[in-house]
């Protein structure tokens, strides 16, 4: 493959979490790496709530995914360690566990089921009385019913996560071009040989990553079938700031209130991240009185001591979402092109295993086995081509 000085050898489309992850560890391995973004870090990876939580995100029937996710876990310390020497900031990773709790008996009902399929997994997670659960955490309100204590899943401020990867970035020669991809160019062969931007301009490259989280219909030039099923599933979460008396937490609090899931993560300044919303309804990112009112009311319900904190901010993402949840990691059918979307409800979690799996393709190493399952040849739109497969870059 060709490689020109001065051009990029990889061009990543998106910069949330996942392209500033690929980014940072293939622009380690020596490439020169472009990265173009509008808005770098401003989609889903800055609404998340920034848990890294493979036990309490393990649904029914998602086996595989859960083995990835734990898999992701696993990376953390090590990424983390990286990217603080690498940005010479750090990213606010905590490894205190998450509480589960119930807002009534049949919430706690429920959360006993799912606890018991997550032991069949060999997931750790510890049975709570009422007692025992406020004991932990004496802010959870006394009408509680306990349920769990799950020490492996932990959290990172996936907002101090995007300024150290754009520091990463910056230390290893990133370049960071603010605009829109609006086609692939692809050369005789079929194979892609660079971008054509919003603003008119080009850039020439022989690889190239679409991290664009759910927006990947929105690039022309990538034949229908090429690309995976992937949606936008919107979600809101609310930051508030403890007041002088506000009670503060020291675990994620995770709950079903009445059948409905909710979520308070604390920061390491006291301050709450409370979510999320789960809403099929397209692109809309409008912020709904409804979804903040409901936010609020289920968070208070676990955790009275909330009406001290501040409101400060109400913000709405798209979540990546497939068919079966999980993220597409792998060589697309069009020469030169790689996908690293569909993150869906993990992408903070799972960013270094995403960006070490984008790396090794890049090199024209295999991906691991924990990843091999999650390619686009899963979907059947993905599937046929007479386009043959992926190119290493060194
Ligand atoms: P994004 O962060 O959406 O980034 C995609 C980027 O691509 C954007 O910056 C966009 O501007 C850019 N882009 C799109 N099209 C183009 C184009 N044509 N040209 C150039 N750039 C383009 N995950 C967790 O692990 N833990 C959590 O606690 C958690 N909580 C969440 C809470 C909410 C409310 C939401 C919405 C999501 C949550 N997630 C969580 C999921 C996580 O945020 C996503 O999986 C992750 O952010 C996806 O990262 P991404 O980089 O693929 O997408
Ligand atoms: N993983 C939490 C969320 O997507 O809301």
């Amino acid at each position: 493959m060709s490689n020109v000085p001065g051009q990029p050898e990889v061009v990543i489309v998106g910069g949330g979490v996942i392209g500033l992850s690929i980014a940072w560890r293939v622009a380690e391995d020596g490439c020169r790496v472009t990265i173009i973004d509008p808005a770098p870090g401003r989609g889903a990876t800055w609404a998340a709530a920034g848990m890294l939580a493979p036990v309490t995100e393990a649904h029914y029937g998602e086996e595989a995914l859960a083995r990835l996710t734990l898999h992701a876990a696993g990376l953390w310390p090590a990424f983390n360690a990286d990217l603080e020497a690498a940005a010479g900031q750090g990213a606010g990773y905590l490894r205190s566990g998450t509480i589960v709790v119930g807002a009534d008996h049949s919430d706690r009902l429920a959360l006993d089921d799912i606890r018991a399929y997550q032991t069949s997994l060999g997931l750790a997670v510890t049975p709570l009385s009422r007692r025992e659960s406020r004991e932990l955490e004496p802010a959870l309100s006394p009408s509680s019913h306990g349920g769990a204590y799950v020490p492996g899943d932990h959290r990172v401020d996936n907002r101090l996560l995007v300024a150290a990867l754009v520091a990463a970035c910056r230390a290893h020669q990133v370049t960071f071009v603010t605009d829109r991809v609006v086609a692939v160019d692809r050369g005789r062969t079929g194979a892609v040989s660079g971008v054509a931007l919003e603003t008119g301009s080009a850039l020439a490259a022989p690889a190239m990553v679409m991290a664009s989280g759910w927006d990947l219909a929105s690039v022309q030039g990538i034949p229908a079938g090429a690309l995976p099923p992937v949606r936008p599933v919107k979600g809101m979460t609310l930051r508030l700031r403890a007041g002088g008396r506000a009670p503060r937490l020291s675990h994620t609090v995770r709950g079903l209130v009445h059948g409905v899931p909710c979520y308070l993560v604390p920061r390491n300044d006291g301050s709450l991240v409370v979510g999320a919303t789960s809403e099929e309804r397209g692109a809309d990112r409008t912020v709904e009185a409804g979804a903040v009112y409901t936010l609020l009311r289920d968070s208070r319900s676990l955790v009275p001591g909330i009406d001290e904190y501040e409101l400060v901010e109400c913000a709405t993402g798209l979540r990546p979402g497939t068919p079966d949840n999980a993220p597409v990691v792998g060589w697309s059918p069009v020469p030169g092109l790689a996908l690293a979307v569909g993150h869906y409800r993990n992408g903070i979690l799972l960013a270094p295993v995403t960006a070490a799996a984008v790396a090794d393709l890049l090199a024209g190493r295999p991906l691991p086995d924990v990843v091999a399952p999650f390619g686009p040849e899963r979907f059947p739109t993905a599937t046929s081509s007479d386009l043959s497969a992926g190119v290493a870059i060194r």
